[in-house]
């Protein structure tokens, strides 16, 4: 992996250069790229877009590691405003929501996994009655377990809730097993943050082997694989195994992030492939930005340009 990879990711968590970055505009090019806007009607407007396309979406409203219930609070009312609009606008069938627990509460000292459970059943309630779904994005390692034990038991009441699991750390294609079962949807993807090898594999290429054993296994089994990344050759090896596993189209989903290979979304929708973009909004951007530069260090440039040419 990129020598660069682990220091992006820690400056993901410092506030000093978090308050330099953020005077950014969310117009400026490297912010636009992979987040369309801070508002609901922005993220809204992407949607019909993506929509209209041929897509299907799934919405991210920003924010993540808040200590502050208020902070919570206010998290869980964008996300019913969202599911508002979204049913209004007659998107909500190819639209769910994706909800990271440690935006709407979790780390709070003493009270956050229960606090977080009930808000994120507040969201789960809301999108079914909008006749959508929500999926539990996946944090560090330090929280797999309490957000699988919070999806457990959301499921008891909304069994459509979407688990996330990561192909870097070497406990998932376990919790694969356990969760390939009828009615399960999970989502795959390589994993974002900056992980310890205790828990995780440090080279690319482990990744890779390990979210294809993964991948094996979700297909294989009788849940509903979303298989979340844009790597080409993964992509290829998830058809075949389609192909070998005899699975519909419908019955597995490809998820890409918004503004990251447009034009292959758009070639496997149009061959037929369920395609999902992850669309992250608000003003809470800098984490995600800095975890997708930890990702392409190349677009660093383009970045660093952006900041210098704001002064
Ligand atoms: P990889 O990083 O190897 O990239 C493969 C190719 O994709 C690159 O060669 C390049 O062409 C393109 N590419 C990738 N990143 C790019 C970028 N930033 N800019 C431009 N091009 C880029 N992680 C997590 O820990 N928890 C979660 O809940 C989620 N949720 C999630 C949802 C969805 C829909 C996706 C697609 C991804 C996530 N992730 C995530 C992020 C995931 O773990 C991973 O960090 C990224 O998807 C990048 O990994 P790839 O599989 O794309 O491979």
């Amino acid at each position: 992996m990129s020598l660069l990879r682990a220091p992006l990711l820690g400056l993901a968590r410092s506030h000093r250069i978090r308050d330099v970055v953020t005077r950014l505009p969310v117009s400026s090019g490297i912010v636009n790229r992979y987040v369309p806007g801070e508002a609901t009607e922005q993220a809204v407007q992407a949607t019909r877009r993506l929509v209209d396309d041929g897509l299907h979406v799934t919405l991210d409203f920003l924010g993540e590691d808040t200590l502050d219930e208020a902070q919570a609070e206010a998290t869980v009312t964008a996300y019913l405003d969202l599911l508002d609009q979204l049913a209004a606008a007659g998107l909500a069938r190819n639209a769910e929501v994706s909800v990271k627990l440690s935006a709407i509460g979790q780390a709070l000292p003493g009270i956050g996994q229960k606090l977080s459970i009930e808000n994120a059943r507040r969201i789960c309630q809301a999108a079914h009655a909008a006749g959508t779904t929500v999926t539990l994005d996946m944090e560090d390692h330090t929280t797999t377990d309490l957000t699988l034990s919070a999806l457990r038991q959301l499921r008891k009441d909304y069994p459509e809730t979407g688990a996330v699991v990561q192909a870097y750390l070497y406990r998932t294609e376990q919790d694969c097993r356990a969760l390939a079962h009828e009615g399960s949807r999970v989502r795959l993807c390589k994993g974002a943050y900056n992980e310890p090898e205790e828990v995780a594999y440090q080279d690319g290429h482990d990744v890779d082997k390990s979210y294809v054993r993964c991948l094996k296994v979700l297909m294989a089994g009788q849940g509903y694989p979303m298989i979340a990344t844009h790597d080409p050759r993964l992509i290829k090896i998830a058809s075949a195994l389609a192909t070998r596993y005899a699975r519909m189209p419908a019955t597995y989903e490809f998820q890409m992030l918004y503004g990251i290979r447009p034009a292959e979304q758009k070639r496997l929708a149009d061959v037929g492939e369920k395609v999902r973009v992850y669309v992250p909004y608000g003003d809470e951007w800098y984490g995600y930005l800095m975890r997708r530069l930890a990702e392409r260090p190349s677009n660093l440039t383009f970045f660093l340009r952006s900041l210098i040419s704001q002064k």
